[in-house]
């Protein structure tokens, strides 16, 4: 079947649409550049083209989260499934390609329905529809929609016992501590006392297998990050030149962070949506945190949310974590 005749064929679904905002807030990019430290928002990164290169990212072989994760749900998809019990619905933030979400599937018994949130529209639309047609016992509610900010949820079709949201990709890495706390609370929230949420922790370790995850020798985690700058050119009449900055990512030890950058190559001005910022030879623009976390860490973490630890999933060599959490 042809590219066009496939997508022809597969179901069309009815999409909550929130209307985040699809392109680059300038007073945000902006506010983030005029701060001291310079910043561009995480959330940048995936536009259609960025929503891809993620796939890309996925499948590197220095990049273990992915697999990791994958092969901690494979391992125990039954056990998951108890967890998240009968009849549930399954919200997933952020759920990108729903990779991981068709393990889980596989083994819920009788889900209410799966709500795939995200911001990509075009790519929550065609993974929705490739899930629908794949799941079709499954009823697939898409919610287009930014989930850092008020969130309301389509009812499903069937009665729910209830709302368990699954939160993988250490999503939870990319916000700061207080950040994190604050969005585990609304998770919490959106569960409701008999939900609970599964999520996926990626695990503090050293900064030789960490690195190279973020460093990657094919250059695709670089054209992902260096991807931000080509969407404020796109979308904000910057300027930058793509040649001028070069992607950078360390370990910062202390905050137990990846940090990933953008490095200026040279002294440079830059305009940005009508406004001049300055970069000198080697300042940076952060564009990403991933916290990683030792279990005794997260737990803390999740205890501020009102959250407590029911079951833990990790790999052989604890490089990362599935947790289900449920309401203290
Ligand atoms: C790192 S991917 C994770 C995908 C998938 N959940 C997984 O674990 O493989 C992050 C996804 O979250 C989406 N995303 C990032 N920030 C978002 C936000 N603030 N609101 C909604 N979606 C967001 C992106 O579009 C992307 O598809």
């Amino acid at each position: 079947m042809t590219r066009n005749a496939k997508a022809a064929a597969l179901p069309r679904l009815r999409m909550l649409d929130l209307e985040p905002r699809s392109g680059m807030d300038a007073a945000e990019v902006l506010d983030g550049l005029r701060q001291p430290q310079k910043q561009l928002q995480p959330k940048y990164f995936y536009d259609e083209a960025g929503s891809k290169l993620f796939e890309r990212i996925c499948d590197l072989p220095e990049y273990y989260p992915t697999r990791t994760e994958l092969a901690i749900i494979t391992d125990s998809a039954n056990a998951m499934a108890d967890c998240v019990g009968p009849s549930a619905v399954l919200i997933e933030p952020g759920a990108g390609s729903s990779r991981k979400t068709r393990l889980l599937l596989d083994s819920l018994r009788t889900p209410a329905a799966y709500v795939p949130i995200d911001i990509s529209r075009d790519f929550l639309l065609a993974s929705a529809a490739e899930l629908a047609a794949d799941y079709p016992q499954v009823e697939i509610l898409p919610v287009c929609a930014d989930f850092s900010g008020a969130l309301t949820l389509p009812e499903p079709s069937v009665p729910a016992l209830r709302n368990v949201i699954y939160f993988p990709g250490s999503t939870i890495g990319n916000f700061t501590q207080d950040q994190a706390a604050e969005l585990l609370t609304r998770l919490r929230e959106l569960a409701g006392a008999r939900g609970g949420l599964l999520i996926g922790v990626d695990l503090l370790k050293s900064p030789e297998i960490l690195e190279p995850a973020y460093n990657d020798s094919a250059g695709i985690t670089a054209a992902f990050n260096m991807n931000v700058l080509a969407r404020c050119n796109r979308e904000l009449g910057a300027d930058f030149r793509l040649n001028a900055f070069r992607h950078q990512a360390v370990f910062d030890r202390e905050a137990g962070r990846i940090e990933m950058r953008l490095v200026s190559l040279a002294d440079q001005q830059v305009m940005v949506a009508g406004e001049a910022f300055s970069f000198s030879r080697d300042e940076h623009i952060v564009t990403e945190y991933s916290h990683k976390y030792s279990l005794e860490g997260f737990a803390t973490l999740a205890a501020r949310a009102g959250f407590v630890r029911e079951q833990v999933w990790t790999d052989p060599q604890d490089l990362f974590s599935v947790q289900y959490l449920v309401s203290a």
